[in-house]
């Protein structure tokens, strides 16, 4: 199966992310899928406008916008912090701003958390940012309780898990015009 490059943002730093669990789920269920771009985040300065020129943007920007410009898509797994987006998101989003990385693309917003709401509020607010980047969205997912639905190395530990990342992933596919999941899971 040919593989279709799509551009992976973890919104969160955290060692034993569950964001970066969810994103390792879907490398695992999803062969025909190649994640790039998400060891890159750590590298990604603060925005600087300044240093948004030839001459001076950074080689971690440089590169980053290069893979979202070569993808068919995005997902973005990230928490919600102080009931909004994770600023490392944002941030990468922003060095976006003057790329056409997203341009009508389809992105999958994902999400957990270990309380009731899955972080809904995290996801909420990184929608205005990706409309504005001229993004697709397809429908995100949340997941509540979340340490007990899926394990840090990427184990979904959860039938309704499952089922939800299989419907989101078959959805990316058809956006996207490409099949990442087997047929007999899609
Ligand atoms: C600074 C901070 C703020 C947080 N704010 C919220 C919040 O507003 N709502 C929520 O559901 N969880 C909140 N959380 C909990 C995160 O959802 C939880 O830590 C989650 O596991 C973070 O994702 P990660 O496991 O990928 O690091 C917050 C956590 C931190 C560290």
């Amino acid at each position: 199966m040919e593989r279709t490059t799509v551009l992976a943002i973890c919104g969160s730093l955290r060692e034993s992310s569950l964001h970066r669990a969810l994103l390792t789920a879907v490398e695992r269920r999803t062969p025909g899928l190649l994640l790039v771009g998400a060891e890159l985040i750590r590298d990604l300065p603060l925005l600087d406008p300044d240093r948004d020129t030839p001459a001076r943007l950074p080689s971690a920007v440089r590169e980053f916008r290069l893979l979202a410009e070569s993808a068919r898509g995005a997902i973005i797994s990230s928490p919600e912090y102080v009931h909004s987006a994770s600023g490392v998101t944002k941030n990468a989003l922003d060095w976006l701003a003057a790329s056409t990385g997203l341009s009508g693309k389809p992105v999958l917003l994902m999400s957990a958390s270990p309380g009731q709401t899955g972080g809904i509020r995290g996801l909420a607010a990184l929608v205005p940012t990706l409309l504005a980047l001229d993004a697709v969205l397809v429908d995100p997912i949340t997941v509540s309780h979340a340490s007990a639905r899926i394990l840090p190395d990427g184990e979904v530990v959860d039938a309704g898990l499952d089922l939800r990342l299989d419907i989101a992933l078959e959805q990316l596919s058809q956006a996207i015009g490409r099949r990442l999941v087997p047929a007999h899971l899609g």
